[in-house]
């Protein structure tokens, strides 16, 4: 028998970013590939990059200087870009970076065994075109192995909303989702191999409508089916966009007991000239509209969102009123980041405002972000919340997971499983966790 090849993914950004990685590693098993945590021991290492801010390019080629002495030490050793940057500059990188052996964009990694196979032949492979085909039907039967109690499952994937700062429509191409019957049977698959909570993924989640009997199914639909499993206990969905949070969605948080009361949603600028100018099609108003109801459905609901400061043109009124916006929401969470220029998006070509503009806006904006989201960690203790335990925390005897609304919790749960889903009275709030007591477990009536 010969031995395995051995592969190092090292992945960037999103969490779409990190489920593909898991595919690719799937994809390159029958080719011999078992996954290394070793650079070093590598066969193939393959970066899956992101595009969505600034320097991506340059990082890609400051990562591969660093792995050029593996190159020299190692002649087997190929190396594949993959991920968005790979899909917007790949041909442009494989040109300038004699060390890449293959470039392979999102929609093609199920290509890769033969990508692998013209690599070690020789030739130098790139692949970033869009098929129609769903990447990942053709993966073979996966091996039952037990896995963490968490688990990613893309379920669309693309946009077209073509925000006017965002690569997104561009690498990841037009909005496309999976068949409701695939999307299922990969969660039961989950859940048989050990998984009670599965986030569902697309870079626009809520507009899902996945071929199934019978017709079309949207996100809440899904939902309700995947709930239906047993063994399956928590469902969560990101990232979704404001003008596709439909009624049965919303719906949904408030009847089905399975889908977390966290959700979230973007809302990027909070002045409707700003939201206009990045192509949002909702206004500051529609959105707190829609908040009011989704927490009249499920009133604990915890919400989060990205924002960008500094975007072309945002003056210090327009910055204002995100500041009003974000008051008027209290975040549990939230992503702020200084706009930055992506060519080819019709943003890049206006002019920007001065970095220390943004940078002061940014710190300002962070400041206000932190403190509601302290806040709302602050009002958790003394409350009781479920948790699903999903790895040893840094203490000996500490179990660590994470609750309802996704705050990171640890306890004093010796023993414990990971997967165990206990009730828990929150006792301390530190900066980035909860501390928890665990409850006596009650007997079944
Ligand atoms: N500049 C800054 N932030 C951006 N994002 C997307 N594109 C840009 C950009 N050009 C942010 C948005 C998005 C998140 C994933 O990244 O807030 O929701
Ligand atoms: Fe990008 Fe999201 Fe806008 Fe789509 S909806 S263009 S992914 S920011």
């Amino acid at each position: 028998m010969t031995a395995p090849k051995k592969l190092f993914v090292k992945t960037y950004g999103c969490q779409m970013n990190v489920y593909d990685s898991e595919r690719m590693a799937e994809a390159l098993a029958p080719a011999g590939y078992v996954t290394t945590q070793a650079a070093e021991e590598a066969d193939l290492i393959l970066l899956n990059t992101c595009h969505i801010r600034e320097k991506a390019a340059e990082k890609v080629y400051s990562e591969l200087g660093r792995l050029k002495p593996l190159k020299a030490a190692n002649p087997r050793l190929k190396i594949g870009l993959a991920g968005c940057v790979a899909q917007a500059e790949g041909a442009e990188i494989l040109a300038r970076a004699p060390a890449v052996d293959l470039v392979v964009g999102p929609q093609s990694y199920h290509r890769l065994p033969a990508l692998e196979a013209r690599a070690r032949a020789g030739a130098r492979a790139v692949e970033t075109e869009f098929p129609a085909e769903d990447k990942f039907d053709a993966l073979p039967a996966r091996p039952k192995a037990r896995r963490g109690p968490t688990a990613f499952l893309t379920v669309q994937e693309g946009c077209d909303k073509f925000c006017s700062f965002c690569v997104v429509p561009y690498t990841r191409g037009a909005e496309a989702s999976r068949p409701a019957a695939r999307v299922l049977a990969e969660a039961r698959d989950l859940v048989e191999r050990g998984v009670r909570e599965i986030t569902l993924l697309g870079q626009n989640v809520n507009a899902y409508h996945g071929a199934a009997e019978g017709g079309e199914w949207s996100l809440a639909r899904l939902i309700r089916a995947l709930a239906a499993i047993d063994g399956l206990e928590r469902i969560r969905y990101t990232t979704s966009h404001p003008c596709d949070m439909t009624d049965d969605l919303i719906a949904a948080h408030g009847e089905e007991p399975k889908l977390m009361p966290y959700l979230h949603l973007p809302v990027q600028s909070g002045s409707d000239r700003i939201l206009k100018a990045m192509n949002r099609k909702h206004t500051a108003e529609s959105y707190l509209r829609l908040i009011e109801r989704l927490r009249a459905a499920r009133p604990d609901i915890l919400m989060s969102s990205d924002f960008i400061v500094g975007f072309p043109g945002e003056t210090e009124e327009d910055f204002a009123e995100t500041m009003a916006l974000v008051e008027a929401v209290g975040y549990g969470q939230a992503f702020s980041f200084k706009y930055s220029a992506r060519p080819g998006t019709p943003a890049a070509e206006r002019p920007g405002l001065a970095a220390e503009v943004a940078d002061h806006r940014l710190q300002r904006l962070q400041a206000l972000l932190t403190k509601q989201a302290q806040a709302i960690q602050q009002a958790m203790v003394g409350r009781e919340v479920t948790v699903l335990f999903e790895k040893a925390g840094r203490l000996p005897g500490q179990m660590a997971g994470k609750s309802e609304h996704l705050h990171a919790v640890h306890a004093e749960a010796p023993g414990m499983a990971p997967g165990a889903l206990r009730r828990l009275r929150i006792v301390a709030a530190n900066p980035h966790s909860l501390t928890g007591a665990l409850l006596p477990e009650t007997a079944p009536a």
